[in-house]
């Protein structure tokens, strides 16, 4: 008997978790395995965070909540909003859910007709596609070029446009590519959008506070104020504040769709961890020096890991100016062979390569829509970062 709906037989598990699961076996049988595969900040939750979730429970709050979170968090989002972003909300506007991962999904299973199309650009985080899927919609995806920094440019936004379109998902910085957009990128791609009155966009701002580029961040929401009515800008505590295991994510979005967004989560989870409110209060309105702290150290490792891609013959990268990933480009490995004579035909092939020869652990550019490239993630030690370096340059020097 097959226990696999139609709808659920649409999605693949994760590319990036069937990696790790790989690095963790190996690392159990005593290999060294450098895991960069992961998308998670490698320090603990701040002190004053643990204590504010300590607070909580001996306060009592411990029960259900309103589902899309207290009027105090809220509150607390309203005010980040205010003081970072320039922009302004009502507690009508705010959803909170478990992770910004349930924000995108209560806004797609809100919106979504069977066979609307939501633009993906690519290289795209794995979990919009997949989503998109889910709730029975189609992944349009535009493949955007290294030439281009991974980003949107108008003229493929304009070509990728039909009357089916109902999202257009925008991520800066970005996962898997790390780069970010500019306020005129942004308000060129408003310009589009502005023409086309059906087309809702999703701003993913979670790795918001992980930014190295010189012009400051810039919101979608300030970029494009005239799209403020089908505008829904996501984030979460989750890489800003090491709170991953926490389950708190956010949004602001048109009262109409953040009221639907709230009726589906009442009926599927109903609220996030009353305690993970409290302590996502004290990050969002706390002391931010952890935030300060925490950008410098992730900066040092970019300049480590750029530079260290950038000296192995045929590797190219983008610089990343967001986000603690790096998404070199393999095209000069394509076709070369490894020591035992296997071919090395596409990412997945290198990927695997890398992890058996290098010992280190990556996802293939495949997983995020755009090949051949691999993703890296840079929330490591300075000394891990270092041997896998060492180690990426010996095993690709080692394909002929
Ligand atoms: C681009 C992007 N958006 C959203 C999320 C989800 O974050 P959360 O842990 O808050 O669900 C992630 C997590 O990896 C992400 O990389």
């Amino acid at each position: 008997m097959s226990f696999e709906s139609s709808r659920a037989k649409l999605i693949k598990p994760s590319p990036a978790i069937t990696i790790s699961t790989a690095a963790k076996a190996m690392k159990a049988e005593g290999l060294p395995v450098i895991d960069l595969s992961i998308g998670e900040p490698d320090f603990g939750t701040p002190d004053n965070v643990i204590e504010a979730a300590y607070a909580a429970m001996k306060r009592g709050e411990t029960r259900y909540t309103a589902p899309d979170g207290t009027p105090a968090l809220k509150d607390a989002v309203i005010e980040k909003f205010r003081r970072e972003n320039g922009l302004k909300f009502e507690r009508a506007n705010i959803s909170c859910g478990n992770g910004a991962k349930q924000i995108l999904f209560n806004a797609l299973m809100a919106t979504i007709e069977p066979g609307d199309e939501v633009i993906c650009p690519a290289p795209y985080w794995i979990s919009y596609t997949d989503m998109t899927l889910l709730v029975g919609g189609t992944p349009k995806i535009v493949e955007c070029a290294q030439e281009d920094e991974f980003k949107l440019t108008p003229a493929a936004l304009e070509a990728a446009i039909t009357n089916k379109t109902r999202w257009l998902f925008l991520n800066s910085p970005s996962n898997p590519s790390g780069v970010t957009y500019t306020r005129e990128e942004l308000a060129a791609l408003g310009t589009v959008l502005a023409r086309h009155p059906r087309v809702l966009i999703m701003s993913d701002e979670i790795y918001e506070q992980i930014y190295y580029a010189d012009t400051p961040f810039c919101s979608f929401g300030i970029a494009c104020p005239e799209l403020a009515d089908r505008t829904v800008i996501a984030n979460g505590v989750a890489k800003a504040y090491a709170m991953t295991g926490w389950r708190i994510g956010y949004a602001a979005a048109p009262v109409a769709l953040a009221r639907v967004m709230s009726k589906i989560q009442s009926q599927s989870t109903s609220n996030p961890c009353s305690i993970s409110q409290a302590a996502a209060i004290e990050a969002l309105t706390g002391p931010q020096d952890f935030v300060d702290t925490a950008r410098a150290t992730y900066r040092e490792r970019r300049d480590l890991i750029v530079t260290g891609l950038r000296a192995i013959d045929g590797v190219e990268v983008v610089e990343p100016s967001g986000a603690f990933y790096a998404y070199p480009s393999l095209a000069a490995f394509i076709g070369r062979r490894g020591p035992d004579g296997t071919v090395m035909a596409d990412d997945s092939d290198l990927t695997r390569y890398i992890l058996d020869a290098a010992m280190v652990a990556g996802v293939q550019g495949a997983a995020f829509g755009l090949s051949p490239h691999i993703r890296l993630s840079y929330a490591a030690s300075t000394d891990d970062l270092k041997t896998a370096l060492e180690r990426l340059k010996d095993a690709l020097g080692a394909l002929k």
